[in-house]
């Protein structure tokens, strides 16, 4: 029976040990049921440390859908157990929708036809002229013909503040003309196409209130004076991490991480000990996790790329070498000290690749390559564009001459539990945040939608007549127009039509309880309005 999820990491059922107990928030119950109970497109998005990824672990492991996993670069692809889109619809790096809309033949051709949904990750990294050759591809292979997406389920995870899509100089002008943006939401399949949309709500990485804030004021590119103050209280350029505190360098560019590996290791004294990995059948360079001919030292500082069995690390976990022994058993063996102080010792780790074959009329997966190596890499530094995902305790963040892509400082100070162990190598300015208006325009627009959905403008209209009549005051949860999000107690006084900047809208004129005083909002950004507890302000003004 292929009733289980097709694709599959090697490390599956050994990834489970550590893991604490999920909490199922609200957002989180209502995005399981989306994917597993109904056949609707979904857009399921959160800050950084949401639990996107999480969610899409604990769905694979627990649907009865036949579902392809996939990612739009290998590192993502591998992170969650699964194939880069191009691989899995044999795309060649210039396929287009022209020739992607292909009829395919041969033994694999029906796989397609036998799915339900496909799930892709980080899909704030997939183009949209990806999005349109997948849209083609699905029209001619997939089960329904000319529907979109071949009538299979798409269900998109990611969050679109973090890094983008890469677009190279020759693409530039492409984009220009023929699509709005290089965001997966630009493609031409998404015109007129229902697509539901939940975001995950709590940030599980980090613990501390006013960091969270400083993170979100990042993500919307709405920092001040004083957010960027405090964050700049962490500034040192000249900061050498102490011998027993594990920093990694959070880099802009491959050139400046290369550099710092380099530089470390050969500042180690002693010898250099090489490991040569062994690649089987079909393994993509871009799936690779680490070199294939391994070059460590006693005393460097590493990162673990799996999830231990026994749950002593995890992927993403820093440490440092402190010996390398052979055990008559298990043959040579690294040991490394864990940024937690434990001693671990480390084995070989083999990664697989699955693809989807049929079989008896079935769906099954089946390895088709694999990758053995110590799951280790230097990690002295690593780029930000690699570091997305993951989570570290102590980081040294340098840009170089400056970031060069939206999100880019987001992702590098997000990665972080806790601002204390952010050490910034120069004063961080607010033009160093980048931010692309498209994705702001695109979320509101989707925020409002949605929200449209469950509260419709009359019943917006009664609500607000009905409190303004009996003097009653309402939780209200507005969004601007900046994508900013706040909870408030109102006291609706007046509706109407009102002006700003020389345009018309509907507004609401409202007591703020907390605030203490008169706003004006526009009837439109009111995303949902609850009876407020008398005698309780609520929440106030706090953000999302
Ligand atoms: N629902 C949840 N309950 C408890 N812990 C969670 C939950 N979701 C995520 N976490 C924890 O928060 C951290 C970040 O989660 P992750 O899924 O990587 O976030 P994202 O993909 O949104 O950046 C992980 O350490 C994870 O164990
Ligand atoms: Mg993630």
């Amino acid at each position: 029976m292929a009733r289980k999820p097709a694709i599959k990491p090697a490390s599956v059922s050994s990834r489970v040990a550590s893991h604490p107990p999920l909490e199922f928030t609200e957002p989180f119950e209502q995005a399981l049921k989306l994917m597993e109970e109904t056949s609707r497109h979904v857009f399921v998005t959160g800050r950084a440390g949401t639990g996107k990824s999480t969610l899409l672990n604990h769905f694979k492991e627990t649907t009865a859908k036949r579902v392809a996993v996939l990612a739009p670069t290998g590192v993502a692809a591998l992170n969650v157990g699964g194939q880069t889109i191009h691989s899995f619809f044999r795309f060649k790096p210039d396929v287009t929708p022209e020739t992607a809309k292909k009829k395919l033949r041969g033994e694999d051709a029906g796989i397609y036809k036998k799915l339900d949904a496909i799930v892709i990750d980080e899909v704030s990294m997939a183009r949209a002229d990806l999005m349109d050759c997948v849209d083609a591809f699905l029209r001619a292979n997939g089960p329904e013909k000319d529907a979109p997406f071949g009538g299979l389920q798409m269900i998109f995870i990611g969050d679109l503040y973090q890094l983008p899509p890469v677009v190279g100089s020759a693409e530039k002008m492409l984009f220009k003309t023929l699509y709005p943006s290089p965001y997966f939401f630009s493609a031409r399949v998404f015109q007129g196409l229902e697509m539901e949309f939940v975001e995950l709500e709590k940030i599980y990485r980090q613990r501390d209130d006013r960091f969270i804030d400083v993170l979100n004021a990042i993500r919307n590119r709405t920092v001040s004076e004083e957010d960027l103050a405090l964050l700049n209280t962490r500034v040192d350029p000249g900061f050498e991490p102490p011998a027993d505190e594990y920093y990694i360098h959070l880099t802009s560019t491959n050139d400046l991480a290369d550099r710092y590996n380099e530089e470390q290791l050969k500042k180690l004294k002693g010898r250099t000990w090489t490991s040569t990995g062994l690649v089987e059948g079909e393994f993509g360079k871009e799936y690779l996790p680490t070199a294939p001919d391994l070059k460590l030292k006693k005393g460097a500082q590493v990162m673990l790329l799996n999830n231990d069995t026994w749950g002593r690390w995890v992927n993403g976990t820093i440490g440092k070498i402190t010996g390398f022994v052979k055990d008559p058993e298990a043959g040579a063996l690294v040991r490394v000290r864990l940024n937690d102080g434990g001693t671990v010792e480390v084995a070989p780790f083999t990664w697989e690749i699955f693809r989807f074959s049929l079989k008896d009329g079935g769906l099954e997966s089946q390895a088709v390559g694999k990758f053995t190596q110590f799951p280790l890499r230097l990690a002295f530094a690593v780029t930000i564009h690699k570091s997305q995902g993951k989570t570290f305790e102590r980081a040294i963040i340098d840009v170089g001459r400056g970031t060069f892509a939206p999100g880019q400082m987001y992702v590098a100070l997000s990665r972080c539990t806790r601002l204390e162990g952010i050490v910034l190598r120069k004063p961080l300015r607010k033009q160093n945040i980048l931010l692309d208006w498209a994705v702001v325009r695109y979320l509101t627009r989707s925020q409002y939608d949605q929200a449209a959905k469950t509260l419709s403008l009359e019943e917006k209209l009664r609500v607000l007549e009905d409190a303004i009549r009996h003097k009653r005051p309402l939780e209200m949860v507005y969004l601007k127009g900046t994508d900013v999000k706040s909870r408030r107690t109102i006291k609706p006084l007046r509706l109407g039509e009102m002006e700003y900047a020389g345009r018309p809208f509907l507004g609401l004129e409202a007591w703020c309880l907390k605030r203490r005083d008169r706003r004006v909002f526009n009837v439109e950004k009111i995303l949902s309005l609850q009876p407020a507890d008398a005698g309780n302000p609520g929440t106030g003004e706090k953000q999302k």
